[in-house]
């Protein structure tokens, strides 16, 4: 491992534990998906292990419900849970309201379902991550009956929308809830909370990868190999 995979892993590493040391017994959890996760899982099921706490988690992913089920953590679903203690999870960009934008791993509606009932939302993340303004393509998860109307009204906001291939699986990403996803490349997103309003509101979208209704609630762990820098809502410049 080169000198800057080593200091990446170290800072999801630091991220994902601290995160984790915020749980408290008897909380129910959403398991967000993703690298930065899957270290806020191997510490809770160490503590799980080692303190006996007693706690459950609402996976977002077929990914987290397997790795949750490895590590011993009990798998629980928002039927049993409506409301939840905490979410944790991770993101693709940070920006200084704490709007997000997720879903590089496809897993963007279940997360999104999950933060949303969450009371706390907790994000994980590195330094990388943290953008003066969002930037990246905003996944949007498509069903694929109205693929062809979506993909023209996505146009028709400014951006050009990719449907995103498998890699070791030919043709379109189909996702854990049997759906395409576009990455929509917009040249500016100069008002993130709007744009996920208009694309929400196109017939055949499940959802998007912006993340722009639960700052209030958000704290984002940005994780450092020496000591991690934590952001809330209480930091947002408006
Ligand atoms: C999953 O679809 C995503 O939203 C991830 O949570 C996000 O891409 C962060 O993943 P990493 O922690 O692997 O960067």
């Amino acid at each position: 491992m080169d000198e800057k995979a080593r200091a990446l892993t170290a800072a999801k590493t630091a991220a994902g534990f601290r995160a984790a040391d915020m749980v408290e017994d008897g909380n129910v959890i959403g398991l967000g998906t993703g690298s930065t996760v899957f270290y806020m899982i191997e510490r809770l099921s160490a503590r799980i292990r080692e303190e006996g706490l007693k706690v459950s988690g609402v996976p977002t992913s077929y990914q987290t419900a397997i790795r949750a089920r490895e590590y011993g953590i009990p798998v629980v679903t928002l039927d049993d849970y409506p409301s939840i203690d905490l979410a944790i999870d991770g993101a693709d960009e940070v920006d200084p309201h704490l709007f997000l934008i997720k879903g590089r791993g496809a897993a963007l509606l279940r997360e999104k379902c999950v933060a949303a009932a969450a009371f706390r939302f907790i994000v994980v993340a590195d330094g990388q991550k943290v953008v003066p303004r969002l930037r990246a393509p905003v996944p949007v998860e498509i069903l694929p009956f109205a693929v062809t109307p979506v993909l023209a009204q996505l146009r028709g906001l400014g951006c050009k929308p990719v449907i995103r291939e498998g890699v070791r699986k030919d043709g379109p990403v189909i996702t854990d809830n049997g759906n395409f996803i576009a990455d929509c490349t917009f040249d500016s997103i100069a008002d993130p909370a709007l744009l996920e309003a208009e694309i929400a509101r196109i017939a055949g979208v499940l959802g998007s990868g912006l993340f722009t209704g639960f700052a209030d609630k958000t704290t984002v762990i940005i994780g450092n190999e020496k000591e991690c820098r934590i952001i809330s809502s209480a930091d947002i410049i408006p």
